[in-house]
């Protein structure tokens, strides 16, 4: 009797182990989603389509172009300068203050490079880094040679923005990052992109694009800023030594002075932020998992969360979706306030450093003190307005980055008036 128990027991744990293995190793455990490998080199998500209809249904609608439910960001492509003209004074003498439009579906990705007023015969190769599915090929055949290879030369090979294949290993499905920037980023920091978790993946993929960089001078390599650590104030000052010789983007025709410009470092805003540190991806939020005749699947609408709340936070969330919404925008009310007060400061901050300089009079010590300050002053602006969630991803940090920013553009104010008075004394 015992011993038909102990066998029938010994059964059954076989009967479960034959179960557990066939799940994992033939069914795909975590969606049920068969796997079909396609060859590398293939970029048309059409194609992927084929095999994965649900995810392309969702990377179709990609295109669609609304308003955010916020009124802040959205999917059309609207200038910022409109919203925001100090922009117009702040970016003066480059490419910024002729054409800044908001952000919309990575579809759009290569047609607006293609279509940008910010491209010049002198544009390199390097542009073009997070716009298209082929920058695994190019980089394996070219290493960072592309990156200075002018980009009209570029542009006629790129026929695929940002598809399937700049997260996904064709043959496995596996979450992947292309961007050869963001893996030397890492690597410099001791971590390996290779070895990182699903978890970590599901960041990682946005994080390859969604981030602060400059060119190097003479390579145009693309290198992360990252060095010192990803806030605003570490990042500054990995830029104040100079690194490889970089010294600006370019000089401020009014202020003569030698500025930076910030791009979307949504990633890096994200990493300290409450959601950041709690271990929440980018993809849960923007690629939100959806059920379709009971199967789960990714969002690959990636876009404003607030179109659904639903899935986006109330996975985590028990608080209503109205009572969700209004914290959004009561924060990005806050931030757009603070932004808006900033860069007006700023702007006035080179006016009056261009009314220092003209006076003959002027002591050119302090004027370079001065532009010192609006050089970080329009940093600490421009790095929260360059952010895509009007503050959402880190409303503490990014207040306070701001706050910094009026105060530097208030303190080069009267340096820059210092600089005259002292003199007109003498
Ligand atoms: C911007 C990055 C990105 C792009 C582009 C992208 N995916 Fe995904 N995809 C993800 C992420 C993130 C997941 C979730 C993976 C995980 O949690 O392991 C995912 C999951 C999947 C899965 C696994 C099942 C699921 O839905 O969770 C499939 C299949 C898939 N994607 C197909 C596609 C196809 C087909 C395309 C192109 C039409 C595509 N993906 C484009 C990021 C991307
Ligand atoms: C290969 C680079 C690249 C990758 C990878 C990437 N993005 Fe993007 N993303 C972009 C670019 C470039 C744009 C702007 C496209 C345009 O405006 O033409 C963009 C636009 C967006 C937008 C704005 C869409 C809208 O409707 O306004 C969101 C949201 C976004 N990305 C989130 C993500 C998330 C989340 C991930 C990871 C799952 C990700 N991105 C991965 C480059 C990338
Ligand atoms: C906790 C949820 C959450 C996480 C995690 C998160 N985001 Fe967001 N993101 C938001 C919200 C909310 C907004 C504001 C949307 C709006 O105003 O409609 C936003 C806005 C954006 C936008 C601008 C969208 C637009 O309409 O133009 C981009 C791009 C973006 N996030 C990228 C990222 C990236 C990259 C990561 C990871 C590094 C990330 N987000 C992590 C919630 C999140
Ligand atoms: C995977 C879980 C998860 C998801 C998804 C998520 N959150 Fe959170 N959220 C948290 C955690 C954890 C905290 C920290 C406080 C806490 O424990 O409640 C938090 C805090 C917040 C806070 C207060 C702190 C702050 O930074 O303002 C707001 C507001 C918030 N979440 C809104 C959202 C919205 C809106 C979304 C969807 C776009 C979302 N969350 C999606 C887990 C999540």
């Amino acid at each position: 009797m015992i011993k038909k128990i102990v066998f029938s027991g010994i059964a059954l744990a076989v009967l479960l182990g034959v179960f557990i293995v066939a799940r994992v190793w033939l069914f795909s455990p975590e969606d049920g989603i068969k796997r079909v490998s396609i060859p590398e080199g293939v970029h048309d998500p059409a194609e992927w389509g084929k095999a994965y209809p649900l995810q392309y249904q969702g990377y179709l609608k990609n295109r669609e172009m609304a308003p955010s439910p916020t009124g802040f960001g959205g999917s059309e492509k609207t200038q910022k300068a409109v919203m925001e003209p100090a922009n117009l004074m702040n970016f003066k003498g480059m490419g910024f203050s002729k054409d800044y439009t908001e952000d919309r579906g990575h579809p759009y990705a290569l047609e607006d490079l293609r279509e940008t007023e910010r491209l010049t015969p002198k544009t390199t190769g390097a542009c073009m880094t997070c716009k298209t599915a082929q920058i695994g090929g190019i980089f394996k055949d070219k290493g960072w040679a592309y990156a200075r290879t002018p980009l009209t030369d570029l542009l006629p090979t790129l026929k695929h923005p940002i598809t399937c294949s700049n997260c996904h290993d064709p043959k496995t499905m596996n979450l992947r990052v292309m961007n050869p920037a963001f893996i030397e980023a890492l690597a410099k920091k001791g971590i390996h992109v290779r070895k990182a978790s699903r978890a970590e993946m599901r960041s990682y993929v946005c994080g390859q694009c969604h981030v602060e960089y400059y060119f190097e001078p003479e390579t145009y390599r693309v290198v992360f800023p990252w060095n010192k650590g990803l806030q605003p104030e570490q990042m500054y000052a990995y830029y104040a030594e100079k690194p490889a010789g970089f010294t600006q983007d370019w000089v401020h025709p009014d202020s003569q002075t030698k500025m930076l410009k910030a791009q979307h470092p949504d990633y890096e805003t994200w990493s300290t932020g409450t959601h950041g540190m709690a271990g929440v991806a980018c993809a849960d939020c923007h690629m939100p998992f959806l059920r379709e005749s009971g199967r789960k699947y990714s969002s690959h609408w990636v876009t404003s969360p607030m179109r659904t709340v639903e899935e986006s936070c109330r996975t985590c969330h028990t608080q209503s979706k109205d009572w969700l919404m209004a914290r959004v925008k009561t924060t990005q009310r806050h931030v757009w306030d603070m932004q808006l007060r900033a860069g007006s400061t700023v702007s006035r901050a080179h006016e009056a450093i261009a009314k220092a300089a003209a006076d003959s009079r002027v002591n050119g010590a302090e004027l370079e003190n001065a532009r010192e300050l609006l050089r970080r002053a329009q940093w600490y602006w421009d790095i929260v307005s360059a952010e895509n969630s009007m503050g959402f991803h880190n409303p503490a940090q990014v207040l306070n980055t701001l706050g910094q920013s009026v105060d530097l553009a208030h303190q080069a104010i009267a340096t820059a008036n210092r600089a005259v008075s002292a003199s007109h004394g003498k």
